[in-house]
């Protein structure tokens, strides 16, 4: 069954079940820090199975985009993904263990007509948290499963959760299905492979603290993930799941452009087309983000950076990305709109990435394998360079780590760690240098750009949205470009209605006022600051009489008056809710 079928056949299973559809949430969470990723189902409703009512009940079903990159590692085998699709059913303290239990077997033998004599299932054996879950074992034996079919194992294999480092949890019961084409065995052994786990049923009835201890939830939650790419595949007969649907169109594109064959180069071929699916969702989400060094961002920079890496390894050494993505929004951009809606920022930000990393992964290769040699001449074992590959070359720190186990060798992290602090301790200097220089032009006309962006960051926020700040600048003496929080296109109104504001402070002629203070005084004040910027301890503060007031070091014209007459060229999207004017002055 391909995958779009079985994601409607359970739901719709559910549905008959009394539980209502949820649709996906954003894969980058809403205000939880504790993890980057949303990575299952039961991550949007934490709120709700720790207690609070959910506006659809007490019974829900949905198929939620998920991202773990703890199985990193793992990609590259036959069935370990970092993105990928799970299908959920939940219970906010309505139906428990052996009800769960019943639709799931239900739905495996009824509905996909799997034969029991493939399954084999997993329950918690207890320890001093939670009993051994004879509840779940005596459900399992009714519904006709034998006891060597059941195994007993302890939290590490059969507790799941908590989803970061605290929340809710639980004993779980895990469904194991026969994916090799040799005779089932009789009896169940969880440590051989060609046992394949699809879908895992948690009995969510306890609260993690941060401090490690257990508390009972005020209810009993049921909470399941299954793996649609898993099952699908299964269903297709494949124990491979690169060979289906889903992901087949991906790695005959990267056969076609390396001229290779998938059965000769299957790892590679699969990273490929993993990591090149997982940054089209992370760019793609309606939250989506760009590559940066830190956070969702590194974690991206570093998907694309290890497609190219692999490609290189293939002899691919074009530029590719942009067509390896597409194929990822044509495989799903019916299921998941905003695919195809940002596609322009998907294919822009990737083209972007392949530009700045190819410049710099030859060189930086070859400085590695020198390096790398020497070593092995000499017989050192311990790779101290990985901090300048990354500095120099933009080499993420796992992929330096991945280069030399291929070489036999091991990265020294911990120096890694300390030159990245003191790096960063550099560059924060830097920043603040870079600060108190001001405009590196301070050029007549550029001081005159500086003052209008100003008084354009005020009208915008007096004529859009009080909430608007400014997210970026970047002036030269041909015109301003100035970035700001705002998710959607400006009507020719609006424009119209932020020049005319901007004209008419500068008809005001209001005189230009600069005071040095405290940071923290200036920001009591009221002065805008620049978001994510870093601030010295002591700065200065421009006012334009009682219409702006901004922290900044200038400079700026002494009257608004001198600034002329105001136009915007153009506003455009700049990045996921951030929009781009430019203007000029004449
Ligand atoms: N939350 C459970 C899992 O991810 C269902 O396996």
């Amino acid at each position: 069954m391909k995958a779009i079928d079985l994601k409607e056949v359970y739901l719709k299973f559910f549905e008959s079940k009394g539980h209502k559809r949820i649709p996906s949430s954003s894969l980058i969470p809403e205000n939880d820090p504790t993890v980057l990723f949303t990575t299952a189902g039961m991550h949007p409703l934490v709120p709700f199975l720790m207690g609070e009512k959910h506006p659809l009940g007490t019974r829900l079903t949905s198929v939620q985009k998920c991202l773990r990159t703890g199985d990193i590692d793992e990609v590259g085998d036959e069935v370990h993904h970092t993105f990928f699709e799970m299908l959920g059913n939940w219970s906010l303290g309505d139906y428990f263990k052996k009800e769960s239990i019943e639709f799931s077997f239900e739905f495996l033998t009824k509905v996909l007509k799997i034969d029991i004599s493939r399954l084999a299932v997993t329950c918690f054996e207890g320890d001093e948290d939670a009993q051994k879950d004879m509840e779940a074992f005596n459900a399992w034996k009714s519904l006709g499963i034998s006891e060597d079919r059941i195994a007993f194992l302890p939290k590490k294999d059969n507790w799941w959760g908590p989803a970061g480092d605290s929340g809710p949890c639980g004993p779980d019961t895990e469904i194991f299905y026969w994916a090799s084409s040799l005779d089932v065995p009789k009896v169940y052994d969880p440590k051989d492979k060609r046992w394949v786990e699809i879908w895992n049923n948690v009995f969510m009835q306890y609260n993690k603290s941060k401090d490690g201890v257990f508390t009972l939830l005020q209810q009993k939650n049921v909470d399941t993930g299954l793996g649609v790419e898993r099952v699908s595949a299964l269903l297709q007969g494949f124990s491979d799941n690169y060979l289906t649907e889903r992901f087949k169109p991906i790695i005959d594109l990267v056969c076609d452009l390396s001229n290779k064959k998938y059965e000769d180069y299957k790892k590679e071929m699969r990273i490929v087309a993993d990591h090149i699916r997982s940054s089209v969702f992370v760019l793609g989400d309606p939250r989506g983000i760009s590559p940066s060094n830190v956070d969702q961002g590194y974690i991206l920079r570093r998907f694309i950076r290890r497609v190219i890496r692999v490609l290189y390894l293939l002899d691919v050494k074009d530029s590719v990305l942009s067509l390896l993505a597409s194929k990822v929004i044509d495989i799903y951009g019916v299921e998941y709109p905003e695919l195809n809606e940002r596609k322009e920022f998907i294919l822009n930000e990737i083209k972007l990435e392949e530009e700045k990393f190819s410049k710099t992964l030859v060189v930086g290769t070859r400085e590695f394998e020198r390096i790398a040699e020497n070593m092995i001449k000499f017989n050192q074992k311990v790779f101290t360079k990985a901090f300048l590959l990354f500095s120099t070359y933009g080499f993420p720190l796992e992929m330096t780590k991945e280069m030399a186990m291929e070489k036999g060798l091991e990265v020294d992290v911990d120096k890694f760690n300390k030159e990245m602090e003191k790096h960063q301790e550099l560059s924060r200097v830097g920043a603040e240098k870079k600060f108190k220089g001001g405009l590196s032009d301070s050029s007549e006309i550029t001081t005159k750009y500086h003052s209008a962006t100003h008084i354009l960051g005020e009208a915008l926020r007096r004529v859009l949205d009080k909430n608007i700040v400014q997210k970026g600048s970047n002036i030269t003496p041909e015109r301003l470009r100035f970035d700001f929080n705002f998710n959607r296109k400006l009507t020719d109104e609006e424009k119209k209605a932020i020049e005319d504001e901007v004209n008419r402070v500068i008809s005001l002629g209001l005189e230009v006022d600069k005071k040095e203070m405290k940071l923290d005084e200036a920001l009591n004040s009221g002065a805008q600051a620049e978001f994510g910027n870093r601030y010295p301890e002591v700065v200065s503060v421009y006012s334009m009489g009682d219409y702006s007031k901004e922290i900044c070091m200038g400079p700026h014209v002494d009257n608004v008056s001198k600034l002329g007459h105001f136009r915007i060229l153009k506003e455009e999207s700049s990045a996921s809710g951030i929009r781009r004017i430019k203007a000029i002055l004449e």
